[in-house]
């Protein structure tokens, strides 16, 4: 039998419970995966209460409530609070998602939190997306043409823009990349879901003129092969988008330019 060992601080310990707030007529618990790399510590799940009437129904109103009243050391990341710049992705109750867009009384409760899976945590519900980031770069995400540039802007028909929906809208919170098994496995060979739906968003934009190299920079067995149509990442999107649906479109490509 195949027998693991667990890295070192890896195991989740019970945590505090912080003191309710007072004179709330209605709780809501929430159970928050902490960690510092600071104290040497092992991972903790602190229980927290928020007071429903002082907040918005949001999961990140809730998360805001505790770092403005109870416990200022939760860190997270967060910006527009609308689900568009992708930075307060989480796990809650098991599923990546987005805090700000997805209500408290949405998910089972007590509400359980956690940092996205498989990347390293910097702290608490912080995950590490360099790796991520350097994975994006690596497909050029940007228009590259070899024809003259035009005196005002590169046209493109009606048609071939709608080409582009469902693709154009991936706001790179990494929700489906952290739920690829996958990815999870081999994170460092093989560019995941989100990153390949990019790359797919440039191969299919009709005044790109790069479509060969973009391909010939994808044939490897890691990069876009390890994907095995698990769906996951589907599943998981907060904006509804197919990455698995874009994998299949550039493997066609790939069979199609061979012929
Ligand atoms: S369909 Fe492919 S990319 Fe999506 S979760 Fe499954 S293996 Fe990962
Ligand atoms: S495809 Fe969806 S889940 Fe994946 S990074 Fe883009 S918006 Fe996030
Ligand atoms: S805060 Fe921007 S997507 Fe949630």
């Amino acid at each position: 039998m195949v027998q693991l060992t667990l890295p070192k601080n890896s195991q989740v310990q019970p945590g505090k419970t912080w003191p309710k707030p007072e004179n709330a007529a209605k709780l809501t618990e929430f159970r928050i995966y902490r960690w510092s790399p600071d104290d040497g510590e092992n991972p903790r799940l602190d229980t927290y209460y928020v007071d429903r009437g002082a907040c918005g129904p949001m999961i990140l109103d809730g998360l805001l409530y505790i770092k403005n009243h109870i416990d200022p050391t939760l860190t997270l990341r967060r910006s527009c609070r609308e689900g568009i710049c992708g930075s307060c992705a989480m796990n809650i109750d098991g599923f990546n998602t987005l805090a700000c867009t997805k209500g408290m009384d949405d998910v089972a409760h007590p509400i359980r939190i956690y940092p996205l899976p498989s990347m390293p945590v910097v702290k608490d519900l912080v995950p590490d997306l360099n790796l991520f980031y350097a994975q994006h770069r690596m497909i050029e995400p940007w228009l590259q043409t070899v024809s003259p540039t035009p005196e005002k802007e590169w046209l493109q028909s009606r048609e071939d823009r709608q080409k582009l929906d469902g693709l154009y809208e991936c706001i790179l919170c990494a929700c489906c990349q952290t739920s690829c098994p996958s990815y999870w496995w081999n994170g460092d060979r093989y560019l995941g879901p989100a990153v390949l739906l990019q790359a797919y968003r440039w191969i299919a934009d009709s005044r790109d003129e790069a479509k060969g190299e973009r391909l010939d920079n994808l044939e490897d067995p890691f990069r876009l092969y390890r994907c095995h149509t698990i769906m996951n990442c589907a599943q998981t999107c907060p904006k509804g988008l197919n990455p698995a649906k874009a994998i299949a479109e550039i493997k066609k490509l790939m069979v199609e330019r061979q012929y």
